[in-house]
């Protein structure tokens, strides 16, 4: 007999992208923000680290969630904050899907919805993709107890068109939840739908635009019924005591921020356009990454070797509707040069 739940053992678990110690290495594996968080945060940060840390941290992240209240005009209650989005994501399969219960996802979107899936027991139903990575003919989707959505969609990077996504809430009885951990890079949200729809959440990360994978903390608002039932289910402390204070910090400096976007953005769209002249597919990213098929005879897979020889780390994933691209995330302008010149060595 195994110890181990049947489900967990047979499970493979997620993998995330690696976090190599190479020296002069150029990571764009992992879409983190290639620019440092804003000196105040970091000093703010420093500042807390003091006796205080004896002290457990505010359970609730209050300060944070009337922050994130003001910038976004909902209610605090409206709030929950999380070590990092995952988090969020984790406790919405616990609080809304039991064992047996239908979980359904964009094909292909996030890797870790399924996997979150297969822990909790759910049956998994997938809304495949059409062939512009949009929402097309939806499944049937009345007994779905929950739909996660990311919007922007990774890894294509594309933005799903919203009377789609309002298409896909309408034809789903339980909850929606909108992981939107790219969004600050698109022109867009889904954040009015919250104050429309009982049944949808949105889910956010400060790990990319914010410059925070490393402090690990995302954040979620929704009916207060919902993110009540969230509150319920997390960690007693989920988010750490500089965290917390990075993060207020933050939502103070977003000006910083916003100019970071910009330069990622400028940078993102300058990529495309070399790429594109070099014969790749780029999706329309609305993202701080890019999602690109190599030209003929080149495959993606050769492409991501041909990097990782001259030492760039991309993501390339060999799975159904997606292994004909790689998935690069933006760095800095002269580490984009790098990368573009390293690809342009594997085209000779
Ligand atoms: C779609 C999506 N959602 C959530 C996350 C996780 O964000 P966090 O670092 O806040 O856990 C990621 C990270 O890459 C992501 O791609």
């Amino acid at each position: 007999m195994s110890y181990i739940r049947p489900n967990i053992d047979q499970m493979h678990g997620y993998v995330p992208g690696e976090q190599p110690q190479v020296p002069g290495l150029i990571k764009l594996n992992t879409n983190e923000n290639p620019y440092p968080p804003a000196p105040a945060v970091l000093a703010a940060i420093r500042s807390a680290v003091d006796g205080r840390l004896r002290l457990y941290p505010d359970p609730t992240a209050s300060g944070l969630r009337q922050k994130l209240a003001a910038r976004y005009g909902f209610a605090a209650d409206q709030f929950i904050a999380g070590n990092g989005c995952d988090d969020i994501l984790n406790l919405c399969v616990r609080a809304f899907c039991g064992e047996g219960d239908r979980l359904a996802y964009c094909q292909p979107s996030y890797s870790l919805y399924p996997v979150l899936a297969e822990i909790q027991g759910a049956k998994t139903v997938a809304i495949p993709l059409d062939e512009d990575f949009q929402i097309g003919k939806l499944p049937k989707l009345g007994d779905v107890r929950l739909a996660l959505i990311t919007q922007p969609n990774a890894p294509s990077g594309v933005f799903l068109r919203k009377p789609d996504v309002q298409r896909l809430i309408e034809a789903v009885n339980g909850v929606v939840v909108i992981d939107e951990a790219y969004v600050d890079f698109a022109g867009e949200n889904c954040l009015d739908f919250v104050r429309e729809y009982d049944n949808v959440i949105v889910a956010r990360t400060l790990s990319k635009a914010v410059s925070f994978a490393g402090m690990r903390v995302g954040w979620a608002v929704g009916p207060i019924a919902l993110i009540a039932a969230l509150h319920k289910v997390r960690d007693s402390y989920n988010v750490n005591r500089l965290s917390q204070v990075g993060a207020e910090a933050a939502l103070d400096n977003w000006a910083y921020y916003e100019a970071n976007v910009r330069q990622v953005c400028g940078t993102r769209d300058r990529v495309t356009a070399a790429l594109v002249k070099r014969g790749f597919v780029v999706l329309p990213s609305q993202t701080n990454f890019i999602f690109a098929k190599p030209p003929a005879p080149v495959t993606a897979k050769r492409w991501f070797d041909g990097l990782r020889e001259r030492k760039v780390l991309v993501r390339w994933w060999d799975a159904a509707r997606i292994r004909d691209f790689a998935r690069v995330s933006i760095g800095t302008d002269e580490e984009m040069n790098s990368f573009l010149e390293a690809t342009y060595e594997t085209l000779r």
